[in-house]
């Protein structure tokens, strides 16, 4: 447990104090001190002709034979430009602790600024805090043991310990990095942790295998917590947890494979209906590669529309191959066919519903609804299965049904000749079908070349030629 602030707000005393857990009687000897307690400190020795300061209270008390009492001593951990005073305290648990906060009353503002927190504040001889700086190059410098010493208000002491507490540095913004294991006077800890009107809170041990809560004043440890095989156990902010490894979604007891979206609505769902119009990621359910991208509309006429197909400014050319239109070509947000293949694998995991948006030159919209909308494999080639019409665009679709796809170099119209590179005149322009569709006889298409009046609405009110904007979008029934 590591529930740091949950502690000190209770506390009437708060002592948090080092010692220091492995340094070799060698060393300690070999370090003459120079520290001060208000003249109760009497050695003072010079090495090379400098000062060796004692690393910490540990050091300290080691080192200064004439005072093992309590009190302000000055201590130099390793790296640290220049000795400071700390407070050590001598008395509790056989000595050599390095005091780093005292709490005792109201007196001490802890609502300050991330520089006061660093360089430290307060009186040693009242309520401070060392500085975390100070304390992370002195838990750097060697393991250090962590104990907090607690009295609560209706008179109850009582203290816990931590084997391994180590803080980062500024680098790394003085995280916690570590506090090892706990021990303490647990039944008065948990009174103390757990008091009536508490909020509920949930404690689990530094290595996962423990969970304790405060339910309802109502304090209870229970050894059953354990990660899932497909989670670890870490120490984050708020104390250790099980997380489920990536590509695991769930408590770290329970992991689960986190599937990828299937489809934008999928997303839209996941989301609780947050997620903004834009570009995603998804895997349809019979898709076996990668995840791919596609742009989801979140905004109109119900939410989670899959575009597939979409053409604004002729950035795209779209009189391409096989291959192109099988895999897909254009950027997500922009102009693009999405891919026959994966048309295909998003169509057949539901039942799925077409919406065509057409604009014309005067900016005017139009929509096309089809309540079935579905596109066979490839070994069908890409049959096109649509029905249910409804909507202002007219019915251009429906003369499609039941075709399969055609490109440049794989004619499987209904005509004589390849529909893809058919030329023909039509509003006063000479051009060619010149697209991957699904001809019939052959019938324009929304992806013939943009800006020659041979993007087709067959039915636009108006004229056909009229054609600015196109925008084919997909989502479940
Ligand atoms: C502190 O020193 C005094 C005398 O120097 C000794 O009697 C006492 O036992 C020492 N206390 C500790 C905790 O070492
Ligand atoms: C932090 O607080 C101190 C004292 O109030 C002030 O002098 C200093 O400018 C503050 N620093 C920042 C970064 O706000
Ligand atoms: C807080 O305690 C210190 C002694 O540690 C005392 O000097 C100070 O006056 C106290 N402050 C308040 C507000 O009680
Ligand atoms: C906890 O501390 C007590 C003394 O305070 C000690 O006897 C006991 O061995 C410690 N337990 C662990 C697991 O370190
Ligand atoms: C977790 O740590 C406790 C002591 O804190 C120990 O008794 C227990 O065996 C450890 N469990 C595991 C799974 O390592
Ligand atoms: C830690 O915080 C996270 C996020 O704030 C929360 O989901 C989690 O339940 C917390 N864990 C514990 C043990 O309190
Ligand atoms: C984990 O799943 C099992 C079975 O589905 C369930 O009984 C158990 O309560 C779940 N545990 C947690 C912590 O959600
Ligand atoms: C999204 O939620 C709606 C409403 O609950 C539900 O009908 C639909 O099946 C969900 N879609 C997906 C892809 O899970
Ligand atoms: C979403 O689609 C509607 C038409 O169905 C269109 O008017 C709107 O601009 C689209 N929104 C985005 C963000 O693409």
């Amino acid at each position: 447990m590591s529930h740091f602030h949950q502690l000190k707000l209770f506390a009437l005393i708060f002592y948090i104090c080092f010692t220091s857990g492995s340094v070799s009687s060698q060393e300690l000897h070999n370090h003459p001190s120079r520290a001060s307690n208000e003249g109760n400190i009497g050695s003072s020795y010079f090495f090379y002709q400098q000062p060796q300061y004692p690393r910490d209270c540990l050091e300290a008390r080691s080192q200064c034979s004439t005072s093992n009492l309590s009190g302000v001593y000055l201590i130099k951990p390793d790296g640290y430009p220049e000795p400071f005073e700390v407070y050590c305290d001598n008395t509790v648990d056989s000595g050599g602790w390095t005091v780093i906060h005292r709490f005792q009353n109201d007196s001490l503002v802890l609502n300050r600024n991330w520089t006061e927190y660093k360089t430290g504040f307060g009186f040693l001889s009242q309520e401070f805090w060392i500085g975390s700086d100070k304390l992370s190059y002195l838990t750097n410098q060697n393991t250090y043991e962590l104990r907090i010493d607690i009295t609560s208000t209706d008179g109850l002491s009582f203290h816990a310990t931590y084997s391994k507490f180590r803080i980062s540095d500024e680098y790394g913004e003085y995280k916690l990095t570590s506090v090892g294991d706990y021990n303490g006077t647990e039944d008065d800890i948990n009174r103390f942790l757990c008091p009536q009107n508490s909020e509920d809170t949930v404690y689990i041990s530094p290595n996962c295998s423990r969970r304790c809560s405060c339910i309802n004043g109502q304090f209870t440890c229970d050894d059953t917590y354990q990660c899932s095989p497909h989670a670890f156990c870490e120490e984050r902010n708020n104390g250790s947890q099980c997380y489920c490894n990536e590509g695991y979604k769930g408590d770290g007891v329970n992991c689960t494979i986190d599937t990828p979206p299937t489809d934008c609505q999928d997303i839209y769902n996941r989301s609780r209906g947050s997620a903004e119009s834009g570009v995603y990621k998804i895997k349809p359910t019979s898709w076996e590669r990668d995840p791919f991208d596609v742009y989801c509309n979140m905004t109109d006429d119900g939410e989670g529309w899959t575009v597939f197909q979409r053409r604004m400014d002729g950035s795209q050319d779209f009189f391409l191959y096989w291959s192109d239109y099988e895999n897909g070509f254009g950027t997500p947000d922009r102009e693009l066919w999405l891919g026959n293949d994966k048309l295909h694998s998003l169509t057949t995991q539901r039942n799925y519903q077409l919406r065509v948006d057409v604009v014309n030159r005067n900016g005017a919209p139009y929509y096309a609804k089809y309540s079935s909308f579905r596109v066979s494999g490839a070994s069908e080639k890409y049959v096109l299965n649509v029905g249910g019409y409804s909507g202002n665009a007219g019915n251009s679709l429906g003369y499609f049904n039941g075709q399969a796809f055609t490109t440049r170099d794989s004619d499987n119209d209904a005509y004589g000749g390849n529909c893809a590179t058919y030329s023909y005149s039509h509003c006063g322009v000479t051009c060619g079908y010149n697209a991957g569709w699904w001809f019939k006889s052959c019938g324009g298409s929304p992806n013939g070349p943009y800006g020659t009046n041979c993007i087709y609405w067959y039915y636009l009110p108006g004229s056909y030629c009229n054609v600015e904007y196109t925008e084919m979008k997909v989502r479940p029934v």
